[in-house]
């Protein structure tokens, strides 16, 4: 309980930081004036590397390690289950493409605009829903 106590918190913390990095890209992506431009790149910065990816790190660890003390024994035939750990994948991707995102804002070379990163903002939206309804209704 412990360990699935900290994996939740992991994520909560996890998908703060997925849901407001996106949203920086689209305010930074519609700036032009420097002194917002060097704010921006502060905040996506200390958001990724301070909040982002310790708490993936932590929600993934924690996830592992309860799958190797009980949860495959117990789940690892349920489908939901392969469906979860399939969807982390994305997730995962989707938060080292934000890294990418981040070095290019960092360059000054963003080719994207503020319309692509408010549709690119809805994805972990789908990912969290998606994922949160496979672990607690466990439908399949
Ligand atoms: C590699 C990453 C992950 C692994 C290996 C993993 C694995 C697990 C395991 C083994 C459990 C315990 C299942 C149980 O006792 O019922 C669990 C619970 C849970 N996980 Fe994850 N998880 C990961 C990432 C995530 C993410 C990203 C989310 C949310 C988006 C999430 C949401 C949940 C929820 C809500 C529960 C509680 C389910 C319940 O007790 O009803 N997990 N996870």
């Amino acid at each position: 309980m412990w360990l699935k106590a900290w994996h939740l918190i992991g994520m909560v913390t996890w998908f703060a930081g997925l849901f407001y990095l996106p949203r920086l890209f689209v305010y930074h992506a519609m700036s032009d004036d420097q002194a917002s431009i060097d704010r921006f790149k502060v905040m996506e910065r200390k958001l990724y590397n301070g909040i982002t990816t310790p708490s993936a790190v932590i929600t993934v660890g924690l996830g592992i390690w309860m799958l190797v003390d009980y949860a495959w024994a117990a789940f690892g035939s349920h489908l939901w289950l392969h469906i979860k750990l399939g969807l982390i994948v994305l997730l995962i991707a989707y938060h080292v493409y934000c890294g990418k995102l981040l070095n290019d804002f960092k360059h000054d070379r963003n080719t994207h605009s503020h319309v692509w990163y408010r549709w690119f903002n809805e994805m972990p939206v789908v990912l969290l829903i998606a994922i949160i309804l496979l672990a607690v209704i466990k439908p399949v």
